[in-house]
């Protein structure tokens, strides 16, 4: 009876980062990070290597989604800049967890 309860609760633990991965779909994330990534743009697992090193760091998910909206000096990507805060954050915690 107990391992009955507990289904349905392994059955909801990936969903968080698998929501995420669709998140990265729906903004088009792919059409620059994919395989092969276009022109410049990093591969997302490229990407999810270079930030697991802010793995437990608890601000960072903010501070990197405050810098990727704000853009760079030169390089505007609108598919960057046109993420809402949530939505960009939820991003940057499921690239720092390995993009799943
Ligand atoms: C039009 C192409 C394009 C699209 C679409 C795009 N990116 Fe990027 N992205 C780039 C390029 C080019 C770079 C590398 C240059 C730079 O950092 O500005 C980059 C860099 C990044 C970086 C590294 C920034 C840093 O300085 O560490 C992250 C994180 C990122 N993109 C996430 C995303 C996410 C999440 C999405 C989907 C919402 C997305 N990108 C959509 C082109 C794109």
């Amino acid at each position: 009876m107990r391992a009955f309860l507990l289904l349905p609760l392994l059955l909801i633990a990936p969903l968080p980062a698998q929501a995420s991965a669709q998140l990265a779909l729906d903004r088009g994330c792919y059409s620059c990070h994919g395989e092969p990534p276009r022109r410049n743009a990093p591969g997302m697992a490229q990407l999810a290597a270079d930030y697991a090193r802010y793995r437990g760091q608890a601000d960072a998910p903010r501070l990197l989604a405050e810098k990727l909206r704000a853009g760079g000096l030169f390089a505007h990507i609108a598919a960057h800049e046109r993420l809402s805060p949530a939505d960009c954050e939820t991003l940057m915690r499921w690239l720092i967890e390995g993009a799943k």
